[in-house]
């Protein structure tokens, strides 16, 4: 074993799979915890194959997620935290499976598929002391906490109106017979209630959080479905009041011809604009009623790499070492985007399916 302060494993993210590398690239490039075990796939010869190419003893490479969070336990060099990173229905079951045993949990949105389970998996976390943190990767551009304090600041004024797109066009065929991406996103049984609302709508949602810190009072969502043969939707249009009066309108959509990760966010307020985009994302711009703009750029030590993603680990795991240490670090006062904002999340989610289920109502949320 190395000298790495720090030992992971990891479920899920199997060579094949989307987002698997990011999440080992990024705990990579932070360089304070090492993989050391892992159940990458429910096939053993995709997960003997990934632990291979990562250098893992044979010995810690399980056949199913119980049985490492059953063996990961006994240890007594047991991992200071696991990485979840399969299909949405699975998250809560692997997270409580982990938490239950006293291992901390890193897990990629959206955190469950309903607000129960996210409830669940917040008490069985802060009963046993333990950190769970949600990969909202995009919060984690270290422009992000830039914007929340201009925002707090009042350099814009006073926010009155939020306005978000995300959009991406993989969807706009129907593909999911031959793209298993797009298949299990599309299945109910394996995403959840909501398809476009929990892949992308999840982050829209977070990153609005983080940026105005404002509570949604009431939201009004319309879900369409594109695909000819889907039984989720593809596009999602929610707006939003918030409780001191703001408002808000996001658009999350998967079918948009030729966009590949347009993720755009206005701020409007009272004096100026804050504008973000993930086409530049170490960038904000703030526009003046006289049309002169002003750029806040962040100087990144790693340009090219996946910014978002390494630093979202970096706040994890200092805040995990803090703990470590003797500092007081929960949920509740942690750096990263713990169970809380996955619990948010679950109900930003649940609400806008409530909503486009009764004719696109405003819902309480
Ligand atoms: N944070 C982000 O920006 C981001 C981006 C993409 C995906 N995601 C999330 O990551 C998760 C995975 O998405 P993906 O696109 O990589 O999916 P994927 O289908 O590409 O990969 C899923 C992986 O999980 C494995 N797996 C499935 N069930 C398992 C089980 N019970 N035990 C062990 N391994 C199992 C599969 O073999 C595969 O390797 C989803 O929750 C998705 O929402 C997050």
């Amino acid at each position: 074993m190395s000298d790495k302060l720090l030992h992971y494993g990891m479920v899920g993210g199997a060579l094949d799979s989307m987002i698997g590398e990011a999440h080992r690239n990024a705990i990579l490039l932070d360089g304070r915890a090492e993989l050391v075990c892992g159940c990458f796939s429910r096939d053993l010869e995709k997960t003997l194959k990934t632990g291979k190419k990562w250098g893992i003893k044979e010995g810690r490479l399980y056949k199913d997620y119980l049985e490492m969070a059953e063996e990961e336990s006994r240890r007594y060099d047991k991992i200071d935290f696991v990485v979840i990173a399969t299909p949405n229905s699975s998250h809560y079951e692997i997270a409580k499976a982990f938490l239950e045993r006293g291992i901390n949990v890193v897990c990629d949105k959206p955190l469950t598929t309903t607000v129960r389970e996210a409830e669940e998996l917040k008490e069985i976390a802060d009963k046993n002391n333990l950190l769970l943190c949600v990969t909202y990767s995009y919060a984690g551009y270290p422009v992000i906490s830039r914007a929340r304090d201009i925002v707090r600041s009042g350099k814009i004024g006073e926010v009155r109106f939020v306005n978000v797109q995300y959009v991406q066009g993989w969807l706009a065929r129907d593909i999911e017979k031959e793209n298993k991406q797009a298949a299990w996103r599309l299945d109910p049984s394996q995403s959840g209630p909501a398809n476009t609302t929990a892949d992308i709508g999840s982050h829209v949602e977070n990153m609005v959080s983080v940026l105005v810190e404002k509570e949604i009072d009431t939201l009004c969502a319309r879900l369409d479905t594109f695909g000819k043969s889907r039984q989720l939707e593809d596009t999602s249009t929610v707006m939003i009041n918030f409780k001191d009066g703001a408002k808000g309108l996001l658009l999350m959509s998967q079918i948009a011809v030729g966009e590949n990760n347009n993720f755009t966010v206005s701020i409007y307020g009272t004096t100026a604009t804050l504008k973000w985009a993930f086409t530049e994302p170490n960038k904000l711009r703030i526009l003046y009623e006289d049309y002169t703009e002003e750029i806040v750029q962040k100087e990144v030590a790693t340009p090219g790499t996946n910014v978002g993603f390494k630093n979202t680990y970096s706040v994890f795991i200092s805040d995990l070492i803090a703990k470590r240490n003797g500092e007081q670090i929960t949920n509740d006062n942690a750096h990263f985007q713990s169970v809380n904002a996955g619990l948010r999340g679950m109900r930003f989610i649940e609400k806008c399916v409530e909503s486009a289920k009764n004719g696109s109502t405003w819902v309480k949320f």
